[in-house]
């Protein structure tokens, strides 16, 4: 497992680094050292460095624009970066050819603002599509996809609340229940890291309340990495282990998430 620079993690006006779980116990599931993005001559992420141990909940934060979700998005090479190195699960993703690069994504569920579930699809197909990555495409791909799949797909649903759901068409469902849809299929990737973009950003604050537990317990329970970008600093604050946040495509923070950080964290949800 590569050690990182960036396990030193950088408090503000140099603090002491954040204290790190053990090593051994928990090697470094995503991590980026000095990520340079820039779009034309803007230069979004200006040497950005992360590292999120196995099983760690990590939220990371900052103002529009700052340069979350371009972060994300580098981790898988959904965004090429310019300079620096992610490492995902082990793996250098920079050096990774298509092949071995696509058998990294299907390790890692990614769940995106906006659901992404396909409209006129079944609840029970969209999950099931899930398992694409693992599976004989055609076999996920079928009208009827083989009983383990969809018991599998079903297992997936009931975790999320909604086996009750799984004959209703995608485009049926509200904002909330499609979220936790997508929560189902990216479960049903059997990933071993998750990355999420505002998962709870398009729903009410009730809505966004519940899924967004949900989808903090289901993780934590799997002994799953978590990495997620809000703006909601009392999701940052209930169910990361660590905050990071980004100012201007740097970071500038790296907590420890603690009650006495709220004040700290104000300042990036203004
Ligand atoms: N494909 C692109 N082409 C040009 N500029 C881009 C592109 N993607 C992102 N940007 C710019 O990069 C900057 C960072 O965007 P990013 O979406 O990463 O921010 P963010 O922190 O996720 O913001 P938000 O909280 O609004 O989601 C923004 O100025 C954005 O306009
Ligand atoms: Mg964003």
């Amino acid at each position: 497992m590569t050690t990182l620079a960036a396990e030193r993690a950088v408090g503000p006006a140099g603090a002491p680094a954040a204290p790190c779980l053990d090593a051994r116990a928990h090697p470094l599931d995503i991590a980026a050292e000095g990520i340079v993005k820039r779009f034309g001559c803007v230069t979004v992420l200006d040497g950005v460095s992360l590292a999120v141990r196995r099983g760690e909940t990590v939220a990371l934060i900052g103002a529009n624009g700052a340069g979350k979700s371009t972060l994300l998005r580098t981790l898988l090479r959904l965004v090429e970066p310019d300079a620096g190195e992610p490492v995902v699960l082990g793996e250098s993703v920079s050096r990774l050819g298509g092949r071995a690069l696509r058998r990294l994504r299907r390790r890692v569920g990614v769940v995106f603002q906006r659901h992404n579930l396909v409209p006129r699809l079944t609840v029970l197909t969209n999950v099931v599509h899930g398992a694409l990555g693992r599976t004989d495409l055609r076999a996920a791909h079928q009208a009827i996809a083989p009983r383990a799949l969809r018991d599998e797909a079903m297992a997936c649903l009931a975790r999320v609340g909604l086996p009750h759901l799984a004959r209703q068409r995608a485009d049926t469902l509200s904002g909330g229940q499609s979220q936790r849809v997508a929560i189902a299929r990216a479960l049903m990737q059997r990933p071993e890291a998750m990355l999420a973009d505002e998962p709870v950003a398009s729903l009410d604050p009730a809505a966004g309340e519940e899924v967004m537990a949900l989808f903090a317990t289901l993780t934590r329970d799997a002994g799953m990495t978590l990495l997620f970008t809000t703006h909601g600093m009392a999701h940052a604050l209930a169910y990361a282990d660590r905050v990071v946040g980004l100012r201007a495509g740097r970071v500038v923070l790296d907590e420890p998430t603690r009650p006495a950080l709220a004040p700290v964290l104000e300042r990036f949800f203004d």
